[in-house]
């Protein structure tokens, strides 16, 4: 058994961030500057957008894409219950609504069908679907289905994931990705708003930084002019250049950190795919995951304890798993709000139950990869029902 807990996740950081970090700081320049422009430069270059905003998180990035889309109170938004706190959160913060639609067993992602029955008889104001673990929602079916209505993509896990030659961050009114320390991409904190639209681009900028002027963050600066006009009342969702010169060395090794990821997850797939008490995760043909994170499910009727009982065991391993997601519509605040019970999406219900995420980063050894493998057949030999 191993000796040391394994985390769930690391970042792979090496003496690259703290070169180009320690840089940033003897420039005397900490905030948002030349660094973060680069880094969005670079960015909209890699995704194929023609814009790229960087702001300090995904959470404050989809906030944006919304408000700048004028969505407003008592506006429905439809998204699926299944995903982290901040997708239907930023929907709440404009007073609009989350209307959750269950999403399809194999890959967790918004049902098309079910988009389009309310699409035909409710009035929605945006498309929020979620790229859960890396691998892309159907946006073809997606974008047929919306029409004119308006399209963001919850694009945390979804670096650098493709359908077919398409980019996620390129297909859709604006996409949101995230840097947070976990993810694909990691600054500790950070998020970019990818658009081809002009215009909420535009608004996207002025508000990540008070609703002031478009280049505020210069008056401090030789070119700047300490004169500036709050346009509106904005928010604070810069990202500092400390966090921007991580995130352009990341860039570069973006590939690199991928391809261990999908090396890591062909392993898992082979060491996992006949066990009568397992199942891998499902991809679509033609779309590249990003591999954020490896979701297994186990077949509750054959794991005594079920998926929690399976967790434990792995700990007890030291191998250090998650569970994504409790859905939404089980927390107090959606479920008392809105008044859910847990199979008002059944899917996502009895999927979220058998789910159990394990280790997937680019850090891991091939040693480590074989401790998992190891951990997640005994533990499953040791709950055999
Ligand atoms: C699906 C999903 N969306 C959004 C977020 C929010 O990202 P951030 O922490 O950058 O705000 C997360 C974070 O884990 C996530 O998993």
């Amino acid at each position: 058994m191993r000796e040391r807990f394994l985390p769930f996740a690391l970042p792979d950081t090496d003496e690259a961030e703290v070169t180009a970090v320690a840089e940033v700081i003897r420039s005397g320049w900490l905030t948002t500057g030349s660094r973060t422009r680069s880094f969005e430069a670079a960015f909209a270059e890699r995704v194929g957008a023609k814009h790229a905003i960087a702001v300090n998180s995904c959470t404050a990035a989809m906030h944006l894409a919304l408000e700048a889309l004028a969505i407003k109170p008592g506006d429905k938004v439809l998204t699926t219950p299944y995903t982290f706190a901040a997708t239907a959160e930023v929907i709440r913060y404009l007073g609009a609504h989350p209307r959750f639609v269950d999403i399809r067993p194999d890959t967790f992602d918004i049902d098309p069908e079910q988009v389009a029955s309310v699409l035909a008889r409710e009035p929605i104001a945006a498309i929020l679907p979620v790229h859960v673990a890396g691998e892309p929602c159907d946006m073809v079916a997606l974008h047929a289905i919306a029409g004119g209505i308006p399209v963001v993509e919850d694009a945390a896990h979804a670096l650098p994931a493709k359908i077919g030659e398409r980019t996620i961050g390129a297909l859709s009114t604006a996409t949101c990705f995230s840097f947070y320390a976990t993810k694909t991409l990691a600054t500790g904190e950070g998020g970019m708003i990818a658009t081809d639209d002009d215009a909420l681009a535009e608004r996207c900028r002025v508000m990540s930084l008070h609703g002031i002027s478009r280049d505020a963050w210069k008056r401090y600066t030789a070119e700047g002019s300490w004169r500036y006009e709050i346009l509106a009342p904005g928010f604070k969702y810069n990202l500092t250049d400390i966090a921007s010169a991580i995130g352009l060395v990341q860039l570069g090794k973006l590939d690199a950190m991928w391809q261990r990821r999908v090396a890591i997850a062909a392993r898992y797939d082979a060491a996992f795919a006949d066990h009568r008490a397992l199942q891998v995760p499902s991809r679509r043909a033609g779309n590249q995951h990003a591999w954020h994170l490896y979701m297994l499910r186990v077949h509750a009727d054959r794991v005594s304890g079920g998926r929690d009982a399976f967790v434990e065991e792995l700990r007890r391993r030291n191998i250090g798993a998650s569970v994504h997601f409790i859905p939404l519509h089980l927390h107090p605040y959606y479920r008392d709000t809105y008044r859910y019970s847990p199979n008002d999406f059944p899917v996502a219900y009895r999927e979220f139950l058998r789910e159990v995420s394990l280790p997937i980063y680019s850090r891991m050894t091939d040693g480590d990869v074989d401790d998992v493998i190891a951990a997640v057949l005994a533990s499953a030999d040791a709950l055999r029902a």
